[in-house]
């Protein structure tokens, strides 16, 4: 298994050393409990870079109060063997003290593309993913840094503030690696029952026939209320938008036919799990 070090002056002794040695660095945060998803983004940071880093970190501050920040699944035996697998080179896992010390003050808030969608259905959810991301990128300095399109607002965010802070990163988005029946993967999978894990799936087949409609011409609002619809039918408990936006900025589109490029996304809650997903329109 890849070397496990907590503190950031460990983190730069390695990267400081690879990098007299001429080598190159790719880095994968996450937040653990690791699947093929995240072992997907490590592949690709090491296509493109010779060594790869990955942390794992359960960041308390993007969980809200009535989140799951407690029960968040942990394994870092597990997690060490998968990245091994995949050939990472060192697992960053930093205590909450050594992100947060006493004292830590300090807030990044990416407006605009951080506000709709899940960004106001989790109030201070981006500014907590933004904060820790520019700590983590400043703390292991890579050439490139991978995040997955499962988690499009997010990866759009952090496109967004490397870019305002001049954080001298290449941010990658990698594909979302999915179920053989089309759920995206996700640590959150674990919280699902056998039932609710059966009805996972319509999330993604509601967003695929979406898309259809959308390239039939079908008006945006009405395919949007048309996929809500189906996915409360369905028995998702709660719907928190099923969105067609734009591909960049996710600013609103419609409400006529649709102009590219766009994002289909959508949040929905399978009793007390939050699942989200998004393509391509
Ligand atoms: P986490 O949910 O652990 O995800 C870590 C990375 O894996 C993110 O870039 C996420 O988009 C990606 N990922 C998750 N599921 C995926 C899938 N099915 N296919 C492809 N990529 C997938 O996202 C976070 O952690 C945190 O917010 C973090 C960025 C680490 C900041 O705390």
């Amino acid at each position: 298994t890849p070397p496990i070090v907590r503190t950031v002056a460990e983190l730069r002794a390695h990267v400081r050393r690879w990098r007299a040695e001429g080598e190159t660095v790719g880095f994968v945060p996450t937040m653990g409990a690791l699947h093929e998803g995240h072992l997907s983004l490590v592949r690709l940071a090491k296509s493109r870079a010779t060594r790869a880093v990955a942390s794992v970190f359960v960041n308390p501050t993007q969980f809200g109060p009535n989140e799951d920040f407690e029960a968040y699944p942990r394994g870092e035996a597990q997690d060490a063997e998968l990245l091994a697998s995949v050939g990472c080179n060192l697992l960053y896992a930093p205590t909450v003290g050594e992100m947060y010390p006493e004292g830590f003050s300090t807030t990044v808030t990416v407006a605009g593309v951080s506000e709709p969608l899940d960004g106001a259905a989790r109030p201070g959810h981006f500014a907590g993913v933004a904060t820790v991301v520019s700590k983590l990128l400043l703390q292991c300095g890579p050439d490139v840094a991978v995040f997955g399109e499962k988690d499009y607002q997010q990866l759009q965010v952090i496109r967004r503030l490397t870019r305002d802070l001049d954080i001298p990163v290449e941010i990658i988005g990698g594909p979302t690696a999915r179920a053989d029946d089309g759920l995206a993967l996700s640590s959150r999978n674990a919280y699902l029952t056998p039932e609710e894990r059966q009805v996972a799936p319509e999330i993604h087949r509601t967003l695929t026939a979406a898309i259809e409609q959308l390239h039939a011409g079908r008006p945006v609002a009405e395919v949007e209320a048309g996929a809500i619809a189906r996915l409360s039918a369905a028995g998702f408990a709660r719907v928190d938008y099923v969105e067609v936006r734009g591909a960049g900025d996710l600013a609103r589109l419609g409400p006529g036919p649709i102009t590219p490029p766009a994002r289909i996304l959508a949040a929905a809650f399978l009793g007390k799990t939050r699942l989200i997903d998004n393509m391509a329109v």
